[in-house]
C-alpha cells in the first residue's frame, strides 16, 4: 500500500499574513495525522514564512513551479537549487495553467522535471486532456504523449508522483465520475508500467480537479487513486482538513 498524499495547490492566492492565518487553524486540526503525507504549495514569496510555520510538523513544503536552469539571467525565475535551500520536498511541474498560460510545452515539462530530480525534489508531474481532447476521443492519445515525453531520459522514477488533472474539471466544479478516473489512472500506469517495469509500482498516481470534502470519499475510493492535488477547497482550513480526513466524514 502506498502512502497516500495530500497537497494543496494554492495557485496565486494568499498573502503572507493569510496563508499564516490558515496555518494557524491547519496544523492543530491534522496534527494527529500520520498515515498519510500531507503538503502545501504556497506562492514563491510565502515559501519560507510557511516553511518556517510547519517546521516540525507533519505538512510538506511543495512548490508550485521551478525553472530548469540552476542560476543564471533569466529574471523572474526560481530554481530547484533555490527550492531546495528552503526545504521543499515536491515542486508541481506542468500544471495545466501553466501549460496553457505560460506556454509550457513537453520538452519544457521534460527539463523542469529532470532538474528537479537533480536536487533530490519530488516532482508532481501534472498531465490531463482538455475537454475538446476528450470530445474528440483523444484523452489516451493526450496522456500517453505527455507522460511519454514528460519523463524523456529518466530512468529513475522514484521521485515523481502523476497528478491526473482533466483540464476540464479544474476550477469549473464538474469532476470527473469515478470510472473516468478509473480508467485514466489504468491507463497511466500501464503506460508506466512499461516504461518502468516494476519499479512503476512505487509511483503514485493522484487526481485533481474539483475535489471538495463533498466528493473526496468515493474519489478516494477509487481504484489507483493515491491521493490528490485540491485547489479551490485547499484555500479553506476547514475543508483542507475534511479532505485530508476523508473517512471521518462518513461516520
Ligand atoms: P481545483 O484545482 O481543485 O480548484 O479544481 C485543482 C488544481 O488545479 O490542481
Amino acid at each position: 500500500m502506498q502512502t497516500k498524499l495530500f497537497v494543496a495547490n494554492w495557485k496565486m492566492h494568499k498573502t503572507v499574513k493569510e496563508a499564516l492565518n490558515f496555518l494557524n487553524d491547519f496544523i492543530p486540526a491534522v496534527e494527529k495525522i500520520k498515515d498519510r503525507e500531507i503538503g502545501i504549495a504556497p506562492t514563491f514569496i510565502c515559501l519560507e514564512s510557511v516553511g518556517k510555520a510547519i517546521k516540525n510538523t507533519n505538512i510538506k513544503l511543495c512548490a508550485q513551479n521551478a525553472f530548469y536552469e540552476k542560476k543564471g539571467a533569466y529574471t523572474g525565475e526560481i530554481s530547484p537549487v533555490m527550492l531546495k535551500d528552503l526545504n521543499v520536498e515536491y515542486v508541481i511541474i506542468g500544471h495545466s495553467e501553466r501549460r496553457k498560460y505560460f506556454n509550457e510545452t513537453d520538452e519544457i515539462v521534460n527539463r523542469k522535471i529532470k532538474s528537479c530530480i537533480e536536487e533530490y525534489l519530488k516532482v508532481i508531474f501534472c498531465i490531463g486532456e482538455t475537454l475538446e481532447e476528450r470530445q474528440s476521443n483523444k484523452t489516451f492519445d493526450v496522456l500517453k504523449r505527455q507522460i511519454e515525453k514528460g519523463v524523456e531520459d529518466i530512468i529513475n522514477p522514484d521521485y515523481i508522483v502523476i497528478a491526473y488533472e482533466p483540464v476540464w474539471a479544474i476550477g469549473t466544479g464538474i469532476v470527473a465520475t469515478e470510472s473516468q478516473i478509473e480508467e485514466a489512472h489504468g491507463f497511466i500506469k500501464e503506460r508506466l508500467k512499461n516504461l518502468y517495469g516494476e519499479r512503476a509500482q512505487a509511483i503514485r498516481i493522484l487526481y485533481g480537479g474539483s475535489v471538495t470534502p463533498e466528493n473526496i470519499y468515493s474519489i478516494m475510493n477509487t481504484e489507483n487513486v493515491d491521493g490528490v492535488l485540491v485547489g479551490g477547497a485547499s484555500l479553506d482550513p476547514v475543508k483542507f482538513s475534511k479532505i485530508v480526513k476523508y473517512e471521518e466524514q462518513i461516520n
